[in-house]
């Protein structure tokens, strides 16, 4: 397997070997807490070890699912929000045409995927359910704790469209749930009704849980290999437990580094990508870093830009904006299809000197050129590269981020497996909206 590159050498003068070899001792006692257990948030580790503790016959059973769906669907709308549906996004939109939906169902390997309840737009959902209203529709829902007002709302409303449309019966054979093994409104309705269900462990929370069925069951409808993600995040979880050294563990470098850069002011990340397929990897990172940081009154601001498209608006700010900020770049080293750009004879665009260049070419370019010129204006700049497009290397991303950000929230001394924070807004929008149990603010 191609392994993921990290590189780090943009970073100095900000943060120097000395300052890492300074963090290495913590580090070491971090690796040890988080491996036995010992750390704050200690309930929700499953996800540390869940790659190599799957087994051949649950991916199985997510696949015999996944198979049922894609031979009965022609569309398939995946119901939740923040880390019960950014993960799939992601797996997705990465490894997916990057016109999925509009292509026709010969020419991708499942249904057309679509997601629904991670907004409360009225006009959202009735242009989705325009689009569904002539289509054979399966419905998965996931939410954790079965009480998210998004999901439960989403719901309601694709549940009533689905049983005018197919009728009670076929509707209930079109729902599939992924929800917690006792809990939630969500479990009970299931059981009520009889909706096949996957089951999201107690020890994984929601935005480490792209490798438990909230994030496999939507990735293998979408005919994507569910067997090589795990692998690729095996590889990661492999390499991240061996060693806490900083030259072995590339994770933990990257965390020790934005740490130290943090320390030294730098407040806020910006993640990089140079392909809109990462896009909703770069919106599952936000989500994944922010719930988990962002506590005490403190932690790193995570943000995100897609290159070159970005270059053309935020990277005036990137470039020369108050100097609060670090980037690292999210590359791929080579695109799954190569586009040459052709020689014209006139060269009355004057383009002729990239003719025969691939656009993979130009965008490495592209990359290195603002690499350069991002550390010189003063923005220290790190680089991770997916060697390829595949579920192998997917994998390895996830895993890599989700240690990372563990140790992370380890070396603020916080606990990145809660948040908190997301009960606010919820307490007054239940008040205002007069929910049993809330009428008094
Ligand atoms: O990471 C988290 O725990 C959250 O972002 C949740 O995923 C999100 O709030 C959705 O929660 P639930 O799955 O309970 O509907």
């Amino acid at each position: 397997m191609r392994a993921l590159d990290f590189k780090d050498e943009r970073i100095q003068p900000d943060v120097t070997e000395d300052d890492l070899a300074a963090l290495q001792p913590r580090l070491d006692e971090l690796h040890r807490q988080l491996e036995e257990g010992r750390g704050p948030g200690s309930d929700f580790l499953g996800w540390l070890h869940l790659p190599s503790q799957m087994t051949g016959a649950d991916l199985q059973e997510i696949e015999n699912a996944a198979r049922r769906i894609r031979n009965t669907c022609e569309a398939f709308v995946n119901i939740g929000i923040g880390g019960s549906y950014l993960g799939a996004r992601a797996a997705v939109s990465f490894l997916g045409h990057a016109f999925a939906n509009q292509l026709k169902p010969s020419q991708r390997p499942g249904p057309e995927i679509y997601f629904a309840g991670h907004n409360l737009s009225s006009d959202y959902h009735a242009d989705l359910f325009d689009l569904l209203a002539d289509k054979r529709i399966g419905l998965n829902v996931i939410s954790k704790s079965g009480t998210t007002t998004e999901p439960a709302i989403a719901f309601r409303l694709l549940q009533q469209m689905m049983e005018r449309k197919f009728g009670p019966r076929e509707a209930k054979q079109r729902i599939v749930v992924t929800t917690d093994r006792k809990k939630g409104a969500l479990k009970s309705l299931a059981d009520q009704e009889g909706y096949p269900t996957f089951v999201i462990p107690d020890d994984v929370g929601g935005r480490y849980s792209v490798l438990t069925p909230v994030g496999l069951l939507p990735i293998a409808v979408a005919g994507i290999d569910i067997a090589e993600l795990m692998e690729g995040a095996r590889f990661l979880e492999a390499v991240t437990r061996r060693s806490s050294r900083l030259e072995d563990n590339p994770a933990y470098r990257y965390a020790a580094l934005r740490h130290l850069l943090y320390r030294k002011g730098k407040k806020v990340e910006i993640l990089a990508a140079f392909h809109p397929s990462l896009d909703y990897l770069l919106e599952w990172w936000k989500q994944l870093a922010g719930e988990s940081e962002g506590k005490d009154q403190s932690g790193i601001f995570p943000a995100s830009v897609e290159y070159t498209t970005d270059l053309h608006s935020l990277g005036q700010w990137v470039q020369e904006g108050e100097r609060i900020i670090f980037e690292t770049f999210l590359r791929l080293d080579h695109s799954s299809r190569a586009l040459e750009i052709p020689e014209f004879s006139n060269d009355r665009d004057g383009l002729n000197y990239l003719a025969g260049k691939t656009l993979d070419f130009v965008n490495a370019k592209a990359y290195e050129g603002t690499a350069r010129a991002h550390r010189d204006g003063g923005v220290p700049n790190m680089t991770l590269t997916l060697p390829e497009r595949t579920p192998a290397a997917l994998g390895q991303l996830f895993y890599f981020f989700e240690r990372a950000v563990a140790i992370s929230g380890y070396l603020q001394e916080v606990n990145p497996f809660d948040q908190p924070g997301v009960e606010f807004y919820k307490k007054n929008m239940f008040s205002l909206l007069n929910k049993p149990g809330y009428e008094k603010g």
